[in-house]
């Protein structure tokens, strides 16, 4: 008897650890983080090109993830290929996946390509596709056909939801070791071509009253839209109730395939989003509508409660609109993750952005050559700005992650203005100059606005300082206002195995000269300040 009631508790103890070990969204103080083993994780992603996430593409892959230290790859699952004939599953490439990232010790996001793909029904299986009657796209406002699902048909919502959750049923018992962190549900949804469904099913729907759950006073407020309004789509939202209907039905549907998938196995699951221009609030003619972008996030979050977080894909340009775009998804109810952005060299800067708002993550889109017979160099070259940050980061990838969980880092990155800019630590004003230092080492003022900093700070005088192509001053404030200071140590070197390990302590030139600079190479240093 003793020892049967031992077993049980040796197998209750083997299942409560691994149900702790999924990974999952924790939140405190408006924080977030991504617990992976149990341990915040900041994921250094890259998502591959649409088509490559095919076994013989595999390869070059895994090229592009080792050039790149990622620590995650985000990789498509095609529902045309995992549901090739109706009812009957296919779940190999899964396997191949699982195999494959294990091998190379990174994890896995998957990206659910099925109903929505940039708007359009292209990833359904064939089956859906010659059955337009029962699968049915939209019908635009003058009757046409438009290039993108209805969100107003069960029988599409159905056979989503019932895929969704074989794929999710197969991966919880596949995957117990947990090398897939997230789903993406869906990929960049809504509709291009039309601002909502005119088929008659759907302008029932439009004509009804606006559900409840969307007419609480905290809803409406952020909708901007007086207290107590109720009725009818258009009565209660007018210019943008065509917009608002389309984004109800899509949240809902993709909230429900979420859900259906996170019955079998609950994983971190999020949408991505097309964006809009956060500054004009223009009319959703102009942009993807009914998917994520910033003004519909409170009607998505209602409708979509099995969603975790909404995720901006950066392919906007510019400091100004891309910085409001981080600050628009990253909220106490949305855990800011980037799991687009443009492979450009402009962009890495916003990596540091991402941390020091308490992001999870980060990722470059299309990374791999994608079956252009690229060298490995070749590759290596394009990856390269993204990569030198990857690899500086990755090894303290657990103490980044925990310091920004904690609240303890800040940033700057360089404007179109080459502008200085400070960062207020309490004690001290750090002031960021972008550029060279006193030395003229290197030009005084950067050609490209690509400087940035993060600062960790682990005491009141004692900071990390991570960055590139800026220097740093010091000036005592709050308490210290006025006193005389000093460097007390400015140590160069790295974190390995929890460890800073020192290369050298930069002092005389590297330090007297209008302080610490930072070259193109992203340098790392622990600095002790002094009051005299
Ligand atoms: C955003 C989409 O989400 C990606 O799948 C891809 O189509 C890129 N745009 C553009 O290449």
């Amino acid at each position: 008897m003793k020892r049967i009631l031992l077993s049980l508790i040796f197998i209750a103890f083997i299942i409560t650890k691994n149900f702790a070990q999924i990974p999952r969204l924790i939140e405190k103080d408006g924080r977030h983080a991504l617990l992976v083993d149990g341990k915040p994780f900041f994921i250094l992603g890259g998502q591959i090109h649409n088509s490559s996430g095919w076994p013989g593409m595999l390869p070059h892959v895994w090229t592009a993830i080792c050039a790149l230290h990622a620590n995650t790859l985000e990789v498509p699952i095609y529902w045309e290929q995992v549901e090739p004939e109706e009812g009957k599953f296919d779940f190999s490439l899964i396997d191949t996946l699982l195999i494959q990232a294990r091998q190379q010790e990174v994890h896995l996001v998957l990206l659910w390509f099925a109903t929505w793909k940039n708007g359009s029904n292209h990833y359904m299986p064939l089956w859906m596709k010659n059955n337009s009657a029962k699968y049915p796209n939209i019908i635009g406002k003058d009757g046409k056909p438009v290039d993108s699902p209805s969100p107003n048909y069960n029988a599409t919502l159905d056979a989503d939801k019932r895929a969704f959750a074989a794929v999710m049923k197969y991966l919880k018992n596949a995957d117990q070791r947990h090398t897939v962190i997230m789903m993406q549900v869906e990929n960049e949804s809504g509709a291009w071509g039309s601002v909502r469904d005119y088929s008659p099913v759907a302008q029932k729907l439009f004509e009804s009253d606006v559900p409840s759950a969307l007419l609480t006073p905290s809803v409406l407020k952020s909708l901007n839209v007086t207290e107590g309004a109720k009725g009818s789509w258009q009565k209660v939202f007018g210019d943008r109730a065509d917009e608002y209907f389309q984004a109800w039905s899509v949240a809902s549907f993709i909230g429900k395939v979420a859900a259906a998938g996170k019955a079998e196995y609950q994983l971190p699951m999020y949408a991505n989003a097309a964006l809009r221009d956060p500054l004009t609030n223009p009319m959703a003619n102009t942009y993807e509508s009914g998917g994520p972008t910033d003004n519909v996030i409170p009607i998505w979050k209602v409708a979509a409660p099995s969603i975790d977080l909404l995720a901006p894909d950066i392919y906007l340009r510019g400091s100004e609109k891309i910085l409001k775009v981080i600050d628009l998804y990253s909220q106490a109810d949305n855990a800011l993750f980037v799991p687009e952005a443009a492979l450009s060299a402009d962009n890495v800067k916003y990596l540091y952005e991402v941390i020091a708002r308490g992001g999870i993550g980060f990722s470059p889109f299309g990374i791999d050559d994608n079956g252009e017979g690229k060298t490995d160099a070749e590759i290596a070259e394009r990856l390269s700005s993204f990569a030198k940050e990857y690899a500086m980061i990755e090894p303290m990838m657990r103490e980044i992650a925990e310091w920004r969980f904690e609240g303890q880092i800040k940033a700057v990155t360089e404007r179109e203005d080459f502008a200085d800019q400070s960062i207020d630590l309490g004690d001290w004003k750090a002031t960021i100059k972008f550029g060279g230092d006193g030395r003229g080492n290197r030009p005084p003022v950067n050609t490209k606005p690509t400087g940035k900093l993060m600062i960790v700070k682990l005491s009141e005088n004692k900071f990390i300082l991570i960055g590139t192509e800026c220097h740093i001053t010091f000036q005592p404030i709050g308490k210290n206002e006025g006193k005389a200071w000093q460097y007390g140590q400015v140590e160069e070197g790295k974190y390995e195995n929890g460890k800073f390990n020192v290369l050298r302590i930069q002092n005389g030139d590297e330090t007297d000269w209008g302080g610490p600079g930072f070259g193109e190479t992203p340098t790392v240093l622990q600095t002790t300040l002094i009051i005299r």
